[in-house]
């Protein structure tokens, strides 16, 4: 071969390498772990070579939701949808593959760019790092480790812990995918991440639900057997059971679900519980705008006695997760039932809200005694999908909340996880003017919070009373206890306030009756038009008031006279409240027995 002649085929020959790797290349990415083939119109599948613990996928929130097959030697074995990253990546979600060692797997994905960065992004890892990233995560509220939550579900006791399961997305900060999280604790204050109880199936993803503790055995799967309620969701909603043996732990879907099934397209959020006087299990349902009431005796087969809502309370949008619990009314022998409701919209101050019926329940029917009235729970923005323990002990009525509103809980400003629930309440009843009324006081066990106490302070306020720093070495989780005694006074307020000019305005206009907080300056708040509201609750003529207020990372919770009165709301400052000042209009009003408590 000539000189010549060898520099012609040299040049073809890399001219064909290059070609051939182009060609490659372009319906081809690289990223050494993966075999990535794009299939054209955003289809594309991901081989993994050298499998590892976890898949780690980019997220950009921006972006569509895509759907992506996990698939295990040929067979679909999961499938989810991600907001992969197409121009940047927010942050990064696993994807479990343990239990697959001797598999190949490969993932397809669906309406992603070729040009997306999460082919160049995504990465394999034995580890996923969880240690919070959060300012704004709460130091005593319960909140995922990472990924969205919504509703509590499940909650049950069951041999000395208390177990909280949640509406979980483990692929992103945003709603969608759901699964029943879970954790457990022995004292409702500080919480253990447990594995993910329950995960979507060919029924569908996983919506809210109760559990009990089938003692008896009525559903033959064991004495004593954990029994799990939920809605399985898809095109339509039917209740699905799933039973754990071993406390909690591990739950096995039963064989043959759906137990209940309807035309309805929502309908959902079952809650269970045992009846005593009919010796009977009962379910109720959301449906649509009102609650449907069902029985059973075997757990597994249901039958319908009766619908409870055409006229009754706030109809602003759908009825969901229901609660219905006999309670104690203070200073009596007495007992009534209440129907705790939540609403969505169409809470007092927009979007999901906790309304409340109190009345009768017989097996069959509840009937509310005051048809003409509409009671709320919490007069605050964000207190949404509250429920109840089952088997709690003492006969407690334990309730817990999310701690977010429907209008902007997508977006309120974190990302590693979006959104905590409230403190527990205990509930039970008192009368005030021939009206019963739900009491929400804070469980005794927060009071293993408190820390350090400053000492108590009693003082006059007639004008601006100005306690600069008195919070001053708080990170911004603290409760201030305080007894307000009014002297004639229009308004009796106080504010939170840090060095930022960050404040919320917590205040009694005693003219027109009403205790209110506004958080319109609270920090970061234009992250949705709905959330720099002022929420409000009616007040009872006092002449002394109690008060304990509950400041975490992102939320303040307000407790009236142990529980009468409840406001919960979220708050975002760029820094925590280290200041209080107090201020009076028309009159003044005496606080004795001021004191803060660190809380752990
Ligand atoms: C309430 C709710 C429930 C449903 C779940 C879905 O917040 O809409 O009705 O089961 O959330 O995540």
């Amino acid at each position: 071969m000539n000189l010549k002649n060898y520099l012609l085929t040299a040049r073809w020959t890399f001219a064909f390498i290059i070609g051939t790797v182009w060609s490659v290349f372009s319906c081809q990415a690289i990223n050494p772990p993966f075999v990535i083939k794009h299939l054209g119109d955003g289809q594309s599948i991901v081989q993994i070579e050298n499998q590892k613990k976890f898949l780690l996928l980019p997220v950009e929130e921006a972006s569509p939701e895509a759907k992506l097959y996990m698939i295990a030697d040929n067979d679909v074995v999961r499938n989810m949808n991600v907001r992969l990253a197409i121009n940047k990546v927010d942050y990064f979600v696993p994807v479990d593959l343990s239990g697959f060692d001797n598999k190949s797997l490969s993932f397809n994905f669906q309406l992603i760019p070729d040009t997306a960065i999460c082919w160049n992004e995504m990465k394999l890892s034995d580890t996923f790092d969880t240690a919070n990233r959060e300012d704004f995560r709460p130091l005593y509220h319960f909140t995922p480790q990472y990924g969205w939550m919504n509703d509590p579900n499940g909650m049950v006791y069951k041999d000395g812990v208390y177990h909280l399961f949640y509406q979980y997305n483990p692929y992103g900060s945003m709603w969608g995918n759901m699964h029943w999280g879970h954790a457990t604790s022995t004292d409702l204050v500080s919480w253990e991440h447990q594995p993910v109880a329950i995960a979507p199936d060919a029924l569908g993803t996983i919506f809210s639900g109760s559990c009990v503790v089938d003692k008896d055995n009525t559903a033959g799967f064991g004495a004593g057997a954990i029994i799990a309620f939920y809605t399985s969701a898809s095109d339509r909603q039917v209740q699905s059971m799933a039973y754990s043996l071993d406390n909690g732990k591990t739950f096995k879907k039963y064989a043959r679900n759906p137990i209940l099934t309807s035309t309805q397209r929502d309908f959902r959020d079952p809650k269970v519980f045992w009846h005593d006087a009919t010796d009977k299990w009962i379910m109720v349902l959301a449906v649509g705008q009102e609650m449907q009431f069902y029985s059973s005796v075997n757990l597994k087969d249901w039958t319908y006695e009766s619908s409870f809502g055409e006229g009754q309370g706030a109809h602003g949008g759908v009825w969901e997760c229901p609660d219905l619990i006999e309670l104690p009314i203070e200073g009596t022998e007495l007992k009534k039932w209440v129907l705790i409701c939540n609403i969505n919209p169409g809470g007092p101050f927009g979007g999901s809200a906790t309304q409340y019926f109190v009345g009768t329940f017989d097996g069959k029917n509840f009937v509310n005694e005051s048809p003409k009235m509409t009671k709320w729970m919490d007069w605050g923005k964000d207190h949404y999908a509250t429920v109840t323990w089952s088997n709690a002990p003492e006969g407690r009525h334990i309730a817990l909340a999310w701690m977010s509103n429907w209008q902007y809980a997508n977006d309120v400003p974190t990302t590693q996880y979006r959104s905590g629930n409230s403190v527990p309440r205990d509930l039970s009843l008192y009368t005030s003017d021939g009206e019963t009324y739900l009491k929400s006081s804070p469980s005794r066990e927060l009071l293993t919070l408190r820390g350090k106490g400053e000492k108590k302070r009693s003082f006059k306020v007639d004008r601006t009373y100005n306690m600069d720093k008195l919070l001053a070495d708080n990170t911004g989780t603290y409760e201030i206890e305080m007894t307000i005694k009014n002297r004639n006074a229009e308004v009796i307020g106080f504010q939170l306030f840090n060095s930022k000019g960050e404040e919320v305005d917590i205040y009694y206009n005693l003219v027109e009756k009403k205790f209110a907080m506004d958080r319109a300056k609270s920090g970061i708040v234009s992250f949705s038009p709905d959330f720099p509201v002022v929420t409000f609750a009616p007040i009872e003529d006092n002449y002394e008031m109690k008060l304990r207020i509950f400041v975490d990372k992102s939320s303040i919770e307000i407790f009236g006279d142990d529980g009468r009165l409840a406001m919960t709301n979220l708050i975002f400052p760029s820094e925590p409240y280290n200041r209080i000042s107090f201020y009076a209009k028309g009159g003044s009003y005496t606080v004795s027995s001021f004191q803060v408590y660190k809380l752990k």
